[in-house]
């Protein structure tokens, strides 16, 4: 028996084998649920369909833009055809417009702004409100997004990123409000820099060089480290824990200098 036995867990942003969502994905499996998963592109359909086999069993896969209201709504519809409620969603989702992240932050243009805030914090409210009733089904569950220590203090580079997270890492404790009352749990993970397709359009590789140094435990993490939070989180051993960004960054976040 696995932490997650018996638990069905919807899984967002699987983009290749570095994302974060396919180590999230591993790790759920490993300790018994089911899984479906989401790709964005029909390259990403691709490169998820090459790493189903490492799965201990298969996963339900499908399309979701999440920018777009009937690609949400048609995820809620094809979900419901395998399974009759979600107890776990995953939301590992940003994105920003690579000249919206490179210009100057008093430069940012209205239109990138709104993209930006729309596909990485907004989309929390709009996932999580299109599997709702599925997740009443259940009698409850729990719902994980992925921030950075850019949305809470000044991470150079992470410029209009930063402001993304800080308005999901709200959104998140809003949405812990509202949805406790149907035992609907909502938290956040704080990963140390991974080198991923994200990633690549923000620091490039600078805070990564920079972490061991300056870290606590003197390294940087792994891709399994979040997958491991994200497993405990989602299971009910952390059943009173909600509205809470946990940082799996090897104690970076801690530091003054
Ligand atoms: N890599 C890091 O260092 C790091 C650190 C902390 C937090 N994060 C966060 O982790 C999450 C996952 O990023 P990652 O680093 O694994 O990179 P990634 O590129 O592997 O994943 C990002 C995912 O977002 C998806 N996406 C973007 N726009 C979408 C849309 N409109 N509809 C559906 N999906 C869309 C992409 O398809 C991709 O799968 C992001 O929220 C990122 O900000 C990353």
């Amino acid at each position: 028996m696995g932490l997650l036995s018996g638990k069905r867990a919807l899984v967002v942003g699987v983009a290749n084998k570095r994302s974060i969502a396919w180590g999230i994905a591993r790790s759920l499996a490993e300790e018994g649920a089911e899984l479906a998963l989401t790709y964005q592109h029909d390259r990403f359909r691709d490169n998820l369909e090459k790493l189903l086999p490492e799965l201990p069993s298969g996963a339900i896969t499908t399309h979701l833009d999440v920018g777009d209201d009937r690609s949400l709504a048609a995820l809620r519809e094809t979900l419901g055809v395998h399974w009759p409620h979600v107890d776990i969603v995953v939301h590992s989702v940003a994105f920003a417009r690579t000249e919206d992240l490179q210009a100057r932050f008093s430069e940012i243009p209205r239109e990138g702004y709104s993209i930006a805030l729309d596909v990485s914090a907004y989309s929390l409210i709009s996932l999580t409100r299109a599997v709702l009733p599925m997740l009443q089904a259940a009698g409850g569950g729990s719902v994980l997004t992925m921030t950075y220590l850019g949305g809470e203090r000044v991470v150079p580079h992470y410029n209009l990123m930063g402001v993304a997270k800080a308005s999901l890492e709200s959104a998140m404790r809003y949405l812990a409000w509202d949805l406790g009352g149907d035992n609907i749990r909502v938290n956040a993970i704080s990963a140390g820099p991974l080198r991923t397709l994200a990633a690549s359009a923000v620091q490039g590789g600078t805070a990564l060089r920079e972490v061991p140094e300056r870290t606590p435990l003197r390294r940087n993490i792994a891709l399994e480290d979040v997958g491991h939070a994200a497993s405990f989180l989602c299971s009910d051993w952390a059943k009173n824990i909600t509205g809470q960004v946990l940082f799996v960054d090897a104690g970076f976040h801690i530091m003054g200098v």
